[in-house]
């Protein structure tokens, strides 16, 4: 029988504990003698990096389309030369963000249109759909205030653009509840990551 690899992603928004908690469910596969592998989108491998170079730290203006499609292009090289390869050796692949940021952030953060994003995040992916999506769910000023982020760019981007993400990300649970698992971010470091191990247990059947 061949080997198939579980595809897990964590999502939410900054600061809910993403990078956090992948780090603590790494180990954890690890010590129980599972291959498994960290990444993270956007910008995991070296043509992504140079996106996310672009759209992090680029100060000029970038469109609504523009960085859409850089997302999009940064995830397809990850899927086709890196997932890919792995889920069929067999490993596990944790990865930080995927397909549900675009949709939350682009489509109902931005106000997009959400049904055409999951056409082309299906371009993007190939059909490739995570086994599981940890969605750490959290309250916006809550995140801010983790991610160390100035208070003003919550007014700089809209207060109601970072809610409209959460709140989309909760609306993406709800379409796919058999994918997405939401987790209470909101309690301590080992409570939550006591919800994120039963989840990835349980998938993997440990
Ligand atoms: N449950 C938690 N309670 C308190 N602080 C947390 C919790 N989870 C993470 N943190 C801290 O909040 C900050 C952001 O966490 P991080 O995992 O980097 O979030 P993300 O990757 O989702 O942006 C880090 O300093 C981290 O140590
Ligand atoms: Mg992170």
């Amino acid at each position: 029988m061949q080997k198939k690899g579980y595809f897990i992603t964590f999502e939410g928004i900054d600061g809910c504990g993403k990078t956090t908690q992948l780090e603590n469910a790494y180990k954890m596969l690890t010590e129980q003698g599972i291959e498994c592998v960290k990444t993270r989108e956007p910008g995991s491998l070296e043509i992504g990096s140079k996106i996310r170079e672009i759209l992090l730290n680029y100060n000029g203006e970038v469109s609504d389309n523009c960085e859409m499609f850089l997302f999009l292009a940064d995830r397809s090289q990850h899927i086709d030369t890196y997932i890919k390869p792995k889920l069929k050796e067999g490993i596990v692949v944790l990865c930080d963000r995927h397909t549900d940021s675009t949709l939350a952030y682009q489509g109902y953060g931005r106000q997009r249109d959400v049904e055409q994003l999951k056409e082309l995040n299906k371009i993007a992916t190939n059909n490739i759909i995570p086994d599981l999506t940890i969605l750490i769910d959290i309250n916006v000023e809550e995140g801010q205030k983790r991610a160390g982020k100035n208070p003003d760019r919550l007014e700089k981007s809209g207060k109601e653009f970072f809610e409209r993400t959460r709140e989309g990300y909760i609306a993406l649970a709800k379409q796919y509840p058999e994918r997405i698992k939401i987790v209470n971010g909101e309690k301590s470091k080992e409570s939550v990551y006591n919800d994120v191990k039963s989840l990835i247990m349980e998938l993997l059947k440990l």
